[in-house]
C-alpha cells in the first residue's frame, strides 16, 4: 500500500512567507480530522476563516477548533501571549463555539511576558532601515530567552511558587537590558506577577501532556492534522535570514515543536498562493513593480491586509523557483493552490522559472536581493472563476496556468482555492484517503 493511501497524519504548511492560507485548508479538513495540532510561532499569525457567514480571526487557538468533533493543542514548540490567548477564547465564547475539553495547552510552551514585547519593539527600532518588520509581539525575545534558557514556560506559569522565582531571576536581567541598551525604566515586579499568576490559573484547566496525546493518537491512527504556522521562507534556519521569524516554520518544527515522530505524518500539503505576497521586509525576487500592481484588484479586494498587524502585504509573481526550494525542504508531496480567482481579471500572469546565472535557491539575503528572476508569460482567462467547483469547468487558460505550476514545482496539486468561503473550493485529491 502506498504511504499516501493510508494517511493518517497531515501536515498543512506555508511555502512562501506566510499568509498562504493555510487557515483555509486547516479547516476544510478538519471537517475529516479528529486532532489539529499547532506546533510553533505564537500570536504573530493570523488565520482568517469564513464560516457560514461568519468571520473567524485566529491568532494561536488551531481553526480546527470550529468542528465540535475534533480537539486541539498547541505544542511546545510554541510561544504562548496570555493575554491574547484568552481573548481569542473570549471571542469563541461570544460565537458560541465549545472549546471545554477540546483545547490542550502544553507544558512545555514557552510565555510571552511584557518585556518581551518591549524589547522586540526596541530592536526594531535600533535596527533603523534594516528592520526585519516583525509583528511587534516579542515573539523574537520569547524564543531568545528560551534557547538563553531563562525562559518562563505554562508548566512555570500555572505554579505560582516557581514561577516566583523564575520570573525574580529574569526580570533582574532584562531590567538591566531594558535601562542600559534602551534608557527604559525598570519594570516592576508586583504588578508582572500578579497579572501573570491570574492568567496562570486560567490556563490551568487547558495545561496538558500534549505529547503523549498526540502519541496515542497515531497509536490508535486516529486523523490528524499538523496546522503550521507562518511559511517556509520565514524559517529561523533556511528562510530569508535575517528577514525570518524565530521557529522553525517548516515540516522538521512540527516534528520538534510537538515532540512526535516522522512516522505520524504521512503527507505534507504545501499550500502556496496562485501569486506571491510578502509581509514585513527582505528580499522579494518577484515583486510586482508599480506599474503591474496596479492591474491586480488593490488590497482590500484581493484581501491582502495582514490579519494580525493591518499592514498592507507586498505582492508579487508565482517564484515556481523558490516554490521547488521549499517544497524540498518539506517534503512535500501536494500542493493546496490558493487565491486562483484574484487573477482572474489580469490579462497577462507571469511565473518566474529561475533566477539567471543561479543554480540553487541563494542563502545570502544580498545575493537573493539582486538576482534576475526569468520570467515566462501566460495569459489571462479574463473570466470570474470564484463560482467553479469542478476542475474541468475551469477556463482553458486557467488550466494550462495551473498545470505549468505543477510542471514547473514538480508537485501535483490536490486542492484549488477560488475564494475564502469553504465552498469556494476545487478537490482534485481527498487527502484523508484511509477509509
Ligand atoms: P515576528 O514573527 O513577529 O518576529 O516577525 C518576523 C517576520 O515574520 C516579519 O517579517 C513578520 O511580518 C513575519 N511574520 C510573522 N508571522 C507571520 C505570519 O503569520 N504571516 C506572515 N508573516 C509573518
Amino acid at each position: 500500500m502506498s504511504k499516501s493511501s493510508e494517511a493518517t497524519g497531515i501536515a498543512v504548511l506555508g511555502m512562501q512567507w506566510g499568509d498562504e492560507g493555510k487557515g483555509k485548508i486547516i479547516d476544510l479538513l478538519s471537517k475529516e480530522a479528529r486532532h489539529i495540532a499547532r506546533a510553533q510561532g505564537g500570536n504573530n499569525a493570523g488565520h482568517t476563516i469564513i464560516a457560514e457567514g461568519k468571520e473567524f480571526k485566529f491568532h494561536l487557538v488551531p481553526s480546527g477548533i470550529l468542528y465540535p468533533h475534533t480537539k486541539c493543542y498547541i505544542g511546545g514548540g510554541a510561544v504562548l501571549d496570555p493575554s491574547s490567548f484568552l481573548e481569542e477564547l473570549g471571542g469563541l465564547k461570544k460565537s458560541a463555539v465549545s472549546f471545554e475539553k477540546r483545547l490542550f495547552l502544553s507544558h512545555y510552551a514557552h510565555v510571552v511576558l511584557p518585556y518581551h514585547r518591549l524589547i522586540d519593539q526596541f530592536m526594531e527600532k535600533e535596527r533603523g532601515a534594516g528592520a526585519v518588520g516583525t509583528t511587534g509581539r516579542g515573539i523574537g525575545p520569547c524564543y531568545a530567552d528560551k534557547v538563553a534558557r531563562i525562559g518562563v514556560r505554562v508548566a512555570d506559569l500555572i505554579h505560582p511558587e516557581s514561577f516566583k522565582s523564575k520570573l525574580e531571576a529574569v526580570l533582574k536581567i532584562k531590567n538591566q537590558q531594558l535601562q542600559k541598551l534602551y534608557g527604559h525604566s525598570p519594570l516592576e515586579f508586583s504588578p508582572i506577577y500578579r497579572e501573570y499568576v491570574e492568567y496562570g490559573e486560567r490556563l490551568k484547566p487547558f495545561a496538558a501532556p500534549v505529547e503523549e496525546f498526540l502519541y496515542q493518537a497515531g497509536r490508535k491512527r486516529e486523523r490528524t492534522l499538523f496546522e503550521g504556522a507562518q511559511g517556509a521562507l520565514l524559517d529561523i534556519t533556511f528562510g530569508t535570514y535575517p528577514f525570518v521569524t524565530s521557529s522553525c516554520t517548516l515540516s522538521g518544527g512540527v516534528l520538534s515543536g510537538l515532540g512526535i515522530g516522522p512516522s505520524q505524518i504521512q503527507r505534507v500539503v504545501g499550500v502556496a498562493k496562485a501569486y506571491s505576497t510578502r509581509v514585513g521586509n527582505g528580499p522579494f525576487p518577484t515583486e510586482l513593480k508599480s506599474e503591474e500592481l496596479a492591474l491586480f484588484p488593490d488590497h482590500t479586494a484581493s484581501r491582502e491586509i495582514g490579519t494580525t498587524t493591518g499592514r498592507k502585504r507586498r505582492m508579487g509573481w508565482f517564484d515556481a523557483f523558490l516554490l521547488r526550494h521549499t517544497a524540498h525542504l518539506n517534503g512535500v508531496d501536494a500542493l493546496a493552490l490558493m487565491k486562483l480567482d484574484i487573477l482572474d481579471g489580469l490579462d497577462e500572469i507571469k511565473i518566474c522559472t529561475g533566477y539567471k546565472r543561479t543554480p540553487t535557491f541563494p542563502a545570502s539575503d544580498e545575493e537573493l536581493k539582486k538576482v534576475e528572476p526569468i520570467y515566462e508569460s501566460h495569459p489571462g482567462w479574463k473570466e470570474a472563476t470564484g463560482h467553479i467547483r469542478v476542475y474541468d469547468d475551469l477556463p482553458s487558460k486557467a488550466k494550462a496556468y495551473l498545470r505549468r505550476i505543477e510542471e514547473a514545482c514538480e508537485i501535483p496539486i490536490a486542492i484549488i482555492s477560488v475564494g475564502p468561503e469553504r465552498e469556494k473550493t476545487i478537490w482534485l485529491d481527498p487527502l484523508f484517503t484511509d477509509y
